[in-house]
């Protein structure tokens, strides 16, 4: 049976399942009931859903979850997160109140530019091109007036064109480095907007002015922004950072020994910079954002130095410890999928509707607080403890145990470690039991 088709995207969804599960799925009926069951039965919000995407055949459930008690500039945020993985949650609103009873997380814009690049090569005189670029900048912003005019209403639009010349990098490339303000938006359809209409304006004022002929690569805006700049903190006195039988110099010797390591170790970077973003991310989603997008940009972010290294960073200075993160995110609380998705618009609403500003801020505690809670645990306990409590429910899950026999299990691990295999055999041995 051939395994391609054409003009599957003109297929209804049925059609779509059918093939799917006649080709790949040995025909399940099991796998087709799976897909549908997972339809919203509201035909409008379903519709609504797979309008998202092309070729969509169904909803990809993540749990959506908040963490309350988060204390951020002295006022009080429940933060939705939407992510798959157990204990990102629980650590979060861990972190939360352990800094809600120490004054809180202190966070500042520190810069909110949004950058994009027209791509394009030229085989003339540098200078040329230069002095050409200086005459037709005008009009390049002129030309981009019906995109701009409500940005522009609102406070925000181009802030400057750059002739950049790459010619080092590449014979004859050159850019048109644009940078912008783009508000409460994400600002991707405007900035590429905008420079498709500068690469546009660009080429048909070269046909003129200039000898060699300019030919456009690709307009795109860039999602590295070093320029959308937030920081996140915490601080306490180093006596008040304990918790239970923990000393808190010995503590925060170690976490700062673990920052250090992430500091200087790519390997573990990666690991430590992974459980920040597992907050950012998780955020990110919920909120409607790109993740993707603030993935790439934070990463490449911890490497602006040549080398992979800790977004996060901290210090005891006269008595005082001190944790803190300076990270690049461009988000949007306006346009896109925050207006479309009805759970977007719940969690920005439990936010108390945040400019992209403010979401920022919440975003890079949340980032922030899980690196916290993850240096904490592995520095102390060690990750499995929690991680594995978290699994639990995921193992009894996998292996369809009835409420009752969760809470004999649950208990039971209470006081002792918590291994698949361990589970399993606790499972067999009261299913056995209970014969
Ligand atoms: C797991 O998702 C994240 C951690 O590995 C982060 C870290 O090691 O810092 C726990």
């Amino acid at each position: 049976m051939s395994k391609s088709i054409s003009g599957f995207s003109k297929l209804s969804k049925s059609e779509k399942i059918n093939w799917i599960v006649s080709t790949y799925l040995s025909g399940s009926e099991a796998a087709k009931s799976t897909l549908k069951q997972y339809w919203n039965t509201d035909n409008k919000l379903q519709k609504l859903h797979d309008e998202f995407i092309e070729n969509t055949i169904s909803n990809y459930y993540l749990p959506l979850g908040v963490a309350p008690n988060f204390l951020i500039n002295d006022r009080h945020y429940t933060i939705p997160m939407a992510i798959e993985e157990s204990s990102v949650v629980a650590a979060a609103s861990k972190a939360a109140k352990f800094w809600m009873e120490r004054g809180g997380f202190k966070t500042k814009v520190i810069s909110t530019t949004k950058i994009g690049q027209v791509h394009f090569i030229y085989a003339g005189d540098f200078e040329k091109l230069q002095a050409f670029f200086n005459t037709v900048k005008s009009k390049l912003i002129e030309a981009t007036k019906p995109i701009t005019k409500n940005m522009e209403k609102r406070g925000g639009g181009i802030l400057d064109i750059e002739l950049r010349d790459k010619t080092e990098d590449i014979n004859g490339y050159y850019q048109l480095h644009a940078t912008f303000e783009t508000l409460d938006a994400m600002g991707a359809n405007f900035i590429d907007s905008c420079l498709e209409q500068f690469a546009k304006t660009f080429k048909a004022e070269a046909e003129n002015g200039l000898e060699e002929q300019v030919e456009i690569v690709m307009s795109i805006l860039s999602n590295y922004v070093p320029d959308c700049l937030v920081r996140a903190e915490v601080s306490c006195p180093l006596e008040e950072l304990t918790e239970g039988k923990l000393n808190p110099e010995l503590f925060a010797k170690k976490f700062i020994q673990a920052v250090t390591i992430a500091e200087v170790e790519p390997h573990r970077a990666v690991t430590h910079n992974k459980g920040i973003m597992n907050g950012i991310d998780a955020v990110v989603l919920a909120t409607g954002n790109d993740f993707r997008a603030v993935e790439a940009g934070v990463h490449a972010y911890a490497s602006r130095n040549g080398k992979y290294t800790s977004l996060t960073h901290a210090s005891i200075e006269k008595g005082i410890f001190t944790f803190w993160m300076e990270i690049p995110l461009a988000l949007g609380t306006v346009g896109g999928l925050t207006s479309l998705h009805p759970l977007v618009k719940i969690a920005l609403d439990i936010l108390d509707k945040p400019s992209a500003k403010e979401l920022m801020q919440i975003v890079a505690v949340a980032g922030l607080a899980q690196n916290f809670a993850a240096l904490r645990s592995l520095t102390t306990t060690g990750i499995q403890e929690g991680h594995m409590k978290m699994h639990l429910m995921n193992i009894l899950n996998q292996f369809e145990a009835s409420h009752a026999e969760k809470e004999v299990i649950i208990e039971h691990f209470k006081t002792n470690t918590v291994t698949h295999s361990a589970v399993v055999d606790a499972l067999n041995h009261l299913r056995l039991k209970n014969k």
